[in-house]
């Protein structure tokens, strides 16, 4: 049974170390992604902040943070860091973070969500590759955008400074 929650105070150091056990090897991943989160917390820019528990154990982990449209446009967020714990990956956790995600985003009004990964995982939510959103130095098949109340969005997204990509 996994249950998702809000992070709360006392989570930080099992987010990072579910983080790291995630991304641990990855190839696209140069290990910054438990600072990532740590810096957008830091910077109160940790719009939703979910953990998946297990058995009453923090398994996995999604964040969500604003992200600067040019021209500017409102309500939009960064999907990820997302992580579930390897020994308990491939079991849906992912997928209801993902989802539960998306719908807190939806509730607090937000206009749209965009994210860089795998087409093959991200395109199962509704994301897809959009040509008049635009990130900077990202592969374009590997930017994807969703819009959640209206439009969809058009320009160059910057996400926020803790990710060290500006
Ligand atoms: C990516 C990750 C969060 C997915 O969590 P998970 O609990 O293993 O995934 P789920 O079991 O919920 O699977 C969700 C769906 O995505 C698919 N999927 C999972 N990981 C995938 C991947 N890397 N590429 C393509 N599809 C993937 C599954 O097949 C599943 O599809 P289905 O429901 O149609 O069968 C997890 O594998 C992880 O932490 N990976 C390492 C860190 C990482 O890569 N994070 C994302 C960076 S963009």
């Amino acid at each position: 049974m996994i249950y998702v929650r809000h992070e709360r105070p006392g989570d930080e150091a099992v987010i990072h170390a579910v983080t790291a056990a995630a991304f641990e090897g990855h190839p696209h991943s140069d290990q910054s992604e438990p600072f990532i989160i740590e810096r957008l917390r830091e910077s109160g820019a940790l719009s939703v902040s979910l953990v998946a528990e297990m058995n009453e154990e923090v398994v996995g982990h999604i964040a969500f943070s604003p992200v600067t449209l040019t021209p500017e446009e409102p309500g939009w967020f960064g999907l990820g860091p997302v992580s579930v714990k390897p020994d308990v990956q491939a079991q849906g956790i992912g997928r209801q973070l993902i989802l539960e995600g998306l719908e807190w985003l939806r509730a607090e009004g937000a206009a749209g969500c965009v994210v860089v990964g795998d087409p093959a995982l991200y395109q199962k939510f509704g994301f897809r590759n959009e040509s008049a959103l635009v990130f900077p130095g990202c592969a374009p098949q590997y930017f994807m955008a969703l819009a959640l109340s209206g439009a969809m969005a058009a320009g160059t997204v910057a996400y926020h400074p803790a990710f060290g990509v500006e």
